[in-house]
């Protein structure tokens, strides 16, 4: 497996980067999941639009072109040979002095990784999965703005680690007045009457590129499908619940808290969905 690493590609166990990377140091930088599906990259002009835009967000200086990490993608996809693949994208502040301070850091690390990678079994995708809500709340405090991704994950990991504890695959965030915000790694879809609702950004849920693409796959598909607020109740008495995101994909949640939803198997407004988004990502 070749890792890009500043330039050059780089067996996976040669691909280092110093113990003064702010990244390692202080989660201080940016970074992307993407997908390419049959050697097509899922909407890479998204997820490098967020990129660029969470760098500059923080006021860190990706020493590419949009255009130059569009090649720095597909180069890595061709050289490892993978025509499906998840790919992960990083721009780190870089290596500086041992203070916060951005300025001492002298330029931009790029990393880009590819491996063909599912966030969850695929067994679970047949079956749905539990999760729980996490007593973790969800706080952007990270960030300035839902569409900003950045390689702080604190907040995910201790709600992922709730979600170990209790047995599940996933665990909810909700945000500090309780509303449900979305997963460690994904975001969530509740249907009710065949509507399907995903939280806004401003609860604190990042705005997903597989979320964005499901809403225009619901409505091509005939559903009301609108960003709106809700709390765990109406996700307990949903008729049908779904978690997206780029290593998630679609996945249907069938028992949240102990509460089984619906009939306690993917309902049929989710395998339509997930038929749908199949359609649009080959
Ligand atoms: N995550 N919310 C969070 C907190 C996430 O980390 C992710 C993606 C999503 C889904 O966003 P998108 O559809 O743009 O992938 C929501 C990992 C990095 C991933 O799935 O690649």
């Amino acid at each position: 497996q070749l890792i890009y690493l500043d330039g050059d590609f780089v067996k996976k166990e040669d691909a280092k980067v110093s113990v003064y990377d702010h990244g390692f140091l202080y989660g201080d930088g940016v970074f992307e999941g993407i997908r390419a599906y049959n050697g097509n990259v899922f909407r890479l002009e998204e997820h490098l639009v967020r990129l660029y835009e969470s760098a500059k967000s923080i006021l860190l200086e990706i020493p590419y072109t949009i255009e130059e990490m569009t090649d720095v993608v597909k180069q890595t996809l061709r050289v490892n040979s993978l025509q499906s693949a998840y790919i992960r994208l990083i721009v780190s502040r870089g290596v500086g002095n041992l203070g916060i301070d951005p300025r001492s850091c002298k330029g931009a690390s790029v990393i880009a990784i590819a491996e063909p990678l599912s966030l969850f079994p695929a067994e679970l995708y047949e079956t749905g999965i539990e999760i729980v809500s996490a007593s973790s709340r969800r706080n952007r405090s990270d960030v300035l703005s839902p569409k900003t991704k950045s390689l702080n994950y604190l907040n995910n990991i201790l709600v992922k680690i709730e979600a170990n504890l209790a047995g599940v695959p996933e665990a909810l965030m909700m945000n500090a007045d309780g509303y449900v915000a979305e997963g460690s790694s994904d975001n969530i879809f509740i249907v009710k009457d065949n509507k399907l609702i995903t939280p806004p950004g401003y609860i604190g849920a990042l705005e997903g590129i597989t979320r964005n693409a499901i809403l225009e796959v619901a409505k091509e598909r005939g559903y009301e499908a609108v960003e709106g607020v809700f709390t765990r109740h109406d996700v307990y008495v949903a008729d049908e619940v779904f978690l997206t995101g780029t290593a998630a994909e679609v996945i249907g949640v069938v028992k949240v808290d102990g509460r089984v939803i619906g009939e306690g198997i993917p309902g049929k407004v989710t395998n339509d969905i997930l038929e749908g988004f199949r359609s649009i990502v080959n």
